[in-house]
């Protein structure tokens, strides 16, 4: 089958270990399906794969991918869970310590087909396009396990995201702004500000600059570059959530005496479970969210995407449809 794979890995350049080619077709196990799919979407996950972040190097050939939507094996429309969990877990599958992502230790879906537990299936809504459903697995479950299970907000909160062009930036906007939150973005390149407005974010600023007021929770996915930014926005008793740390993980300063002397929380989310994937797909279908794709590129031009990600020159996701 076709398929986008890591061959191998360079922290400079991960582009030079991307392939679009053959691979093993996967093959049937008990308790698991496979899915044909119609639609891949991209995250940063894949690139920080072809860095060797996350990706032990003897796993690889792995192909890359975590966020599928396609036909399981009855022709039922079906959303793929990301998140494995290890033999024989019971409860959230994002605190089992040896879950894995699809494409860490099992092939991922930038595919024509990808294995996964039957259970890691989620109904796709029908009004929701494939390319919609495909964006959803992994920067969209983030986005709605950081607002709605760890953030501690009521309707009415001010929120500000950090780096508003980003897959779960993006996703972040979209769903605080449809449960009534008032969102607020920086970013590093005033256009992808403005575009945020235009998908309900509130107000805009720049990386960095200093905010009217304090807000009640940050989502900080940018890291080491804009970490005491975030500290510094925050009210007494407000919250960080972190998922990620894009331009690094050790900030210049960690803020240590903002976050007692102010009360701060700081959160740590990583995805979501299968539930949270099912009632977001169901809230999106329901609020008439269309998430922002950026671009939209067959399997076999994947590596136009790639580079577009790596140049940080994206508002939203980049998706790939599959024949
Ligand atoms: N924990 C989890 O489960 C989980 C799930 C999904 C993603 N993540 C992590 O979250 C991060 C974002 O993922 P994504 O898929 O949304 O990536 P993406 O689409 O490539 O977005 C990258 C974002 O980072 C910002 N950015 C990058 N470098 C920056 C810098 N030096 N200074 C300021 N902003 C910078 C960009 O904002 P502007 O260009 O607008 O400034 C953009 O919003 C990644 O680190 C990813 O690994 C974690």
């Amino acid at each position: 089958m076709l398929a986008v794979y890591a061959a191998s890995q360079s922290s400079d350049d991960p582009l030079s270990g991307l392939e679009i080619g053959e691979r093993p077709e996967p093959q049937p196990r008990p308790g698991w399906s496979i899915v044909t799919l119609k639609a891949a979407g991209l995250n940063h996950h894949d690139l920080f794969s072809l860095q060797g972040v996350g990706l032990p190097a003897d796993r690889l050939p792995m192909v890359l991918g975590c966020d599928g939507a396609g036909l399981d094996e009855h022709g039922n429309e079906v959303i793929v869970h990301a998140v494995i969990p290890s033999e024989g877990w019971q409860g959230d599958e994002t605190l089992d310590p040896r879950r894995t992502l699809l494409s860490e230790l099992h092939d991922g879906t930038l595919a024509q087909k990808v294995a996964v537990p039957t259970t890691n299936l989620v109904p796709k809504p029908a009004g929701l396009s494939w390319e919609h459903a495909a964006c959803l697995s992994t920067a969209w479950l983030t986005a709605y396990r950081m607002l709605f299970t760890n953030a501690g907000l009521t309707p009415g909160a001010t929120v500000l995201v950090q780096g508003a062009g980003g897959g779960v930036a993006t996703a972040l906007v979209q769903l605080g702004s449809a449960a009534g939150y008032r969102m607020w973005v920086t970013s590093r390149d005033e256009e992808k500000g403005k575009r945020a407005l235009e998908i309900g974010a509130d107000a805009a600023f720049g990386s960095g600059e200093r905010l009217p007021e304090r807000v009640d929770a940050v989502m900080e996915t940018v890291g080491a570059a804009t970490w005491s930014h975030s500290v510094k926005s925050l009210k007494p008793g407000g919250t960080v959530v972190i998922s990620g740390a894009t331009s690094g993980d050790a900030p210049p300063k960690a803020e240590l005496t903002q976050i007692f002397f102010r009360q701060l929380r700081v959160i740590g989310s990583t995805m979501g479970t299968r539930l949270e994937l099912e009632r977001l797909a169901q809230f999106v279908s329901h609020r008439g969210i269309e998430p922002v794709v950026d671009t939209v590129l067959p399997l076999e031009q994947a590596r136009d995407g790639f580079a577009k990600m790596a140049a940080g020159d994206l508002f939203g996701k980049v998706v790939f449809t599959v024949s």
